[in-house]
């Protein structure tokens, strides 16, 4: 792959698995582009001991309305001549309010359509606007779940959006194909992983989310996935020759 630089966009880069990802990533001659809400100052002088080039951009992604020129901003500060490499991981996610349809706020349940299904179609639609016509390698992944492809009860929403961000993906893999210079789709599921999110899903009430105990005894049992190990799989598949263009893949698939 090219001497010039890799740029790539995580989201939800603060924490949890888009963070481990970030660490994979980073080292000389990639410019990562880590996207959250939160401080991530001390991440920021972590990867750059790793030797990459670091930019924290404070952005809450459930201001969809923002997004096309907060996605501009990022590419602007992109020189054309210099890059190698383009990529975004859509990663930002979130599992509440979790509960059937109709019992929680409307503005919370409004809130995780627009993080796990809005935010992500629009960067990756202002990603292929900005980028198609640059002829570097240019890769998305969409961040999945098993929850896309089985309903759960009390995760209306969350198995609705992850089922539409496949669908995404498929679509946009047959229209990328006649492009001269794709953009790269694919979605990834990392499975059941060690983070706040899993944190969040044993924390459910049994009324809420009948499925808690599977997931407490998973948790006890050992059965939930090393999320560094996971992003380093998910690192190494992002900068490997092949990319498996418009497909649903899942940890098993590394
Ligand atoms: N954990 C699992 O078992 C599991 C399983 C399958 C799929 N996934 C998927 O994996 C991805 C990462 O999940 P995780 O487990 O790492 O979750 P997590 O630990 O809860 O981290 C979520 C990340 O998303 C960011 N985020 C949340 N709301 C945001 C907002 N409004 N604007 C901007 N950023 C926001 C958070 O940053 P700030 O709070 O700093 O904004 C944080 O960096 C998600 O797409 C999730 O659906 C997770």
């Amino acid at each position: 792959m090219s001497e010039r630089k890799k740029h790539i966009i995580i989201t939800g880069a603060s924490k949890g698995f888009g963070r481990d990802l970030s660490v994979h990533l980073a080292e000389s001659g990639t410019v990562l582009h880590l996207v959250a809400r939160s401080d991530m100052s001390d991440q920021v002088h972590e990867l750059e001991a790793r030797g990459a080039e670091v930019h924290a951009w404070r952005q809450d992604l459930t201001l969809t309305g923002e997004l096309n020129d907060f996605l501009a901003g990022i590419a602007a500060t992109i020189s054309r001549q210099d890059t190698g490499y383009l990529g975004l991981v859509n990663n930002a996610g979130m599992i509440e309010p979790v509960g059937p349809a109709g019992k929680y706020d409307y503005q919370d349940y409004k809130k995780n359509l627009e993080i796990n299904f809005v935010a992500p179609l629009l960067l990756a639609h202002a990603f292929i606007q900005q980028f198609q016509a640059w002829s570097p390698v240019k890769r998305v992944v969409m961040i999945s779940s098993g929850a896309a492809g089985k309903p759960y009860h009390g995760w209306s929403h969350y198995c609705s959006t992850k089922a539409g961000v496949d669908m995404f993906v498929r679509t946009i893999g047959i229209e990328q194909e006649k492009q001269r210079y794709p953009v790269e789709i694919m979605a990834f599921n990392p499975g059941r992983i060690g983070t706040d999110m899993q944190k969040t899903i044993r924390e459910t009430s049994e009324e809420d989310f009948p499925m808690v105990h599977d997931f407490i005894s998973a948790y006890r049992e050992g059965k939930i996935g090393d999320s560094s190990e996971i992003a380093g799989g998910l690192a190494r598949l992002m900068m490997a020759e092949f990319f498996p263009f418009g497909e649903v893949l899942s940890k098993r698939d590394l």
